[in-house]
């Protein structure tokens, strides 16, 4: 048995996340974890809320509420609808947990020991009304390009010019709207990533099987641009992990926190210290996927995130865990997506553009986003979400090709034979050139399901469906019942076991309509098949099932254009 450790990019608490976050990491790295389930295999699957830095700050106050709080309710709001799509993460965690104080605190204190962390003494404007430091988001006034008044002290987003806080007419606090500010000077802590190129280049070189999106980033960032200039983690904050050296106090850092990014990562690692702190276990058990001094030797570790998220994990993070000197695991393989758009458009948090995780549950359960968004994954470019196009897979992949095979089969049976496999008949040379043709597609289902192709995978598993009407179209049991009862019985055993094996198969893209199937199947085992001809034998004759309800229903226009017209604007 094999054994996989999984992380999705954690998903910032500030707001309920769109369909395009969802598939850019958490829903494709949930698909990968139930198939790893389902193949027998050992999975520990992470994902948590990102609950630092200045976005949580402002949305806390936007909202009226101490940040703890806001964040504490976010984080509530966030695992709901990660149950509601059916993300099947072992622990969905929080960066602001006690362990990831601790580890993060750690770390730090290993970077500094091993002389990777320095200090560096910088201006930075300070509020006297406020009493505290304001970071250039904090800081608004009037462009001096366009003469907005709203412009923020590092970007006007009126004429987009990037700023800096002193750049600005008229300076005041985002906080208090105080103008008694003043330039004073701090001090801040420095990683020394530029140290530690020769190893990062060496590890990314030797990653020959990584996507072309994550290695061409990675590359880019390493060799030409900015990407590893020592990089400044700490901040002038209130929210976040104070800055110590391990447990200890770090003079000079007092009322400092680490910078998000920093902390972000390592919760990776602190989340299964939760894991484990939640269920009873030991520190032994949670180390066993992070330590390779303590059983993680032979964990495949896989990262799913959207490319912008690329470089902290190829070089930030990577840097943090190698200047520890210690023996954590790292990354083996970076699955990373382009952007996924909306409707002619970009998905937009801060505009509210798009379909958000609340709303589309709202309007159709979760295998339907499911299906929908996993086979047109932005893999090799970036994709676009359109109501026609949604309605047309619907319709046609789950609907017809799927669901209507399962009732077709279930009603037909139902009416002739009863409710149970029925009895007779000896398989022939359709049923076997059926079983070689399974076995063909199964073994391209499994190829690319490895291979973490997710579209293809999905056409592949389309293809195993379509296999199914193929043969039902062929065979025609009802014309066949009237001239040989005992035939048509051999050919809905055979369709019968067909939505079985259909059901564990499907599993991973739509779990709800799979376990469906399963259950109106009676089926008491769902074990991955080792191929065709024992997986059309797992029912036998006189196994009893019942009709399922309709698995998939179809999207009419009228809906459609409902829709398409509620999900127009912005939402408020
Ligand atoms: O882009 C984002 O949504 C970040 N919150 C991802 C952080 S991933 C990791 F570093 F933890
Ligand atoms: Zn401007």
């Amino acid at each position: 048995m094999a054994r996989h450790l999984i992380t999705s990019a954690i998903p910032y608490i500030n707001g309920i996340k769109h369909l395009g976050n969802l598939v850019g990491s958490q829903l494709p790295a949930d698909l990968y974890a139930r198939y790893q389930r389902a193949r027998g295999n050992e999975v520990m699957f992470l994902c948590a809320t990102d609950e630092h830095g200045t976005p949580a700050e402002l949305a806390a106050a936007k909202a009226g509420k101490p940040v703890a709080d806001y964040c504490a309710e976010m984080w509530a709001v966030q695992a709901e609808l990660a149950r509601g799509f059916r993300l099947s993460f072992d622990h969905f965690g929080r960066s602001s947990s006690p362990q990831n104080h601790r580890l993060t605190q750690h770390f730090a204190g290993r970077l500094a020991d091993a002389g990777l962390i320095r200090e560096v003494s910088e201006k930075q404007v300070y509020s006297n009304a406020d009493g505290r430091f304001l970071p250039d988001r904090y800081i608004e006034g009037t462009c001096p390009n366009c003469g907005y008044d709203k412009a923020r002290g590092d970007q006007c987003e009126n004429c987009t010019k990037q700023l800096d806080p002193t750049d600005l007419i008229d300076p005041r606090s985002a906080i208090s709207g105080s103008t008694d500010l003043e330039v004073r000077e701090t001090k801040h802590l420095y990683l020394r990533q530029s140290e530690m190129r020769g190893k990062l280049q060496e590890w990314i070189d030797s990653k020959t099987d990584w996507p072309i999106l994550t290695t061409s980033i990675a590359k880019k960032w390493l060799n030409d641009g900015d990407g590893l200039q020592d990089r400044g983690i700490t901040r002038d904050l209130d929210w976040g992990i104070p800055v110590k050296k391990g447990a200890e106090d770090w003079p000079g850092m007092e009322g400092k926190v680490f910078y998000v990014w920093f902390d972000a990562p390592i919760e990776y690692i602190a989340c299964a210290g939760e894991w484990a702190e939640a269920h009873g276990k030991t520190d032994g058990d949670w180390e066993r996927w992070w330590r390779t001094d303590k059983g993680a030797d032979d964990v495949r570790y896989t990262q799913f995130m959207g490319k912008d998220n690329v470089p902290f994990h190829t070089l930030s993070f990577p840097a943090t865990i190698l200047g520890s000197g210690e023996p954590w695991k790292l990354v083996d393989y970076i699955k990373s997506f382009n952007y996924l758009n909306y409707d002619g458009g970009q998905f937009s948090t801060s505009q509210g553009r798009g379909v958000f995780m609340d709303q589309a549950l709202d309007i159709l359960p979760a295998d339907y986003w499911r299906w929908w968004l996993l086979s047109h994954a932005p893999e090799s470019s970036d994709s676009e979400f359109t109501w026609v196009n949604f309605q047309g897979s619907v319709n046609k992949d789950l609907a017809d090709v799927l669901g209507n095979f399962a009732s077709r089969v279930t009603k037909f049976c139902r009416s002739k034979f009863g409710e149970h496999v029925p009895e007779g008949g000896t398989p022939g040379a359709r049923e076997a050139q059926l079983i070689a043709d399974l076995n063909a597609g199964l073994g391209d289902y499994e190829r690319h399901m490895d291979a973490i192709d997710i579209r293809k995978s999905a056409t592949a598993l389309r293809g195993l469906w379509v296999l199914g009407n193929e043969y039902l179209q062929d065979a025609a049991p009802w014309a066949t019942f009237k001239q040989d009862p005992g035939k048509a019985a051999m050919q809905i055993r055979t369709a019968l076991n067909l939505i079985r094996l259909y059901g564990v198969i499907s599993s991973p893209f739509i779990p709800d309509a799979s376990a469906q199937l399963l259950t109106a199947m009676q089926a008491e085992t769902a074990n991955w098949p080792d191929g065709a001809e024992g997986a059309l034998a797992a029912l036998p004759a006189g196994h009893v099932f019942s009709v399922p309800d309709v698995t998939f229903r179809k999207i009419s226009d009228e809906e459609r254009s409902e829709w398409q017209a509620r999900f127009a604007g912005t939402r408020t």
